[in-house]
């Protein structure tokens, strides 16, 4: 099955989240400074956190074989630590992300956003070599998230194929989820003025 052609999952989800994802990329905005790089480090855990500890609670077994995504909430605390700001305790999760992860149309298209975001990792981690930063001191998630595809290609091959997923729902749980990253980022942002 081909992973790319306008029928896959995969494109549904890009070209129903892409205005929401125009839309973060405008708030995270560009990583210029470290002062920057700390906000987006905070905005990035808050968002993450509470997903990652309800997707870790799952049946992955069943559901996914061998695969498993890249958690990165610890990594992100390590950063934090890296730059001289305080790690965050991890949200629990609220019930309408317990929710989404637990329906798995929901899980797919949660699992879409954070996975997803390892693209997008490439062109940060570029950003903050710039700053000095590297794999072992301050940019440890993102060295973590674009070290290798084979986690991403692994999760659009199990989301082409497993029965079950109905895409409303899906996209639904992918555009919450950008939501919550956007807020996330305007709060981390606010925090720091
Ligand atoms: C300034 C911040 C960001 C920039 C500059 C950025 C940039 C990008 C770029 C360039 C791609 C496409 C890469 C490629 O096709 O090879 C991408 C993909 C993606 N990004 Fe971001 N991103 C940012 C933040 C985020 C965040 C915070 C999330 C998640 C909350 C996210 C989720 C995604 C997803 C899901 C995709 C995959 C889209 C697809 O299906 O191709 N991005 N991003």
């Amino acid at each position: 099955m081909t992973l790319t052609g306008h029928s896959s999952r995969r494109s549904a989800l890009r070209s129903t989240t892409a205005t929401r994802h125009a839309e973060l990329e405008a708030v995270v905005g560009a990583l210029r400074s470290r002062a920057s790089y700390v906000r987006y480090l905070r905005g990035m855990h808050a968002f993450r956190a509470p997903y990652e500890a309800a997707l870790s609670g799952l049946d992955w077994p069943a559901l996914s074989g061998d695969w498993r995504p890249t958690f990165i909430a610890q990594s992100l605390n390590d950063d934090l630590d890296d730059m001289g700001a305080a790690p965050l305790a991890a949200a629990r999760p609220s019930e309408p992300v317990r929710a989404a992860v637990s329906d798995l149309s929901g899980a797919f298209g949660v699992l879409y956003v954070l996975e997803g975001s390892s693209l997008g990792a490439r062109l940060l981690y570029s950003e903050a070599k710039k700053l000095g930063l590297t794999a072992t001191f301050g940019a440890r998630h993102l060295a973590r998230q674009s070290a290798g595809l084979e986690t991403w290609r692994g999760f659009q091959a199990l989301l082409e194929a497993a029965d079950g997923i109905e895409m409303p729902a899906a996209v639904s749980a992918a555009n919450a989820a950008f939501e919550a990253a956007k807020l996330s980022f305007l709060k981390a942002n606010d925090d720091a003025v």
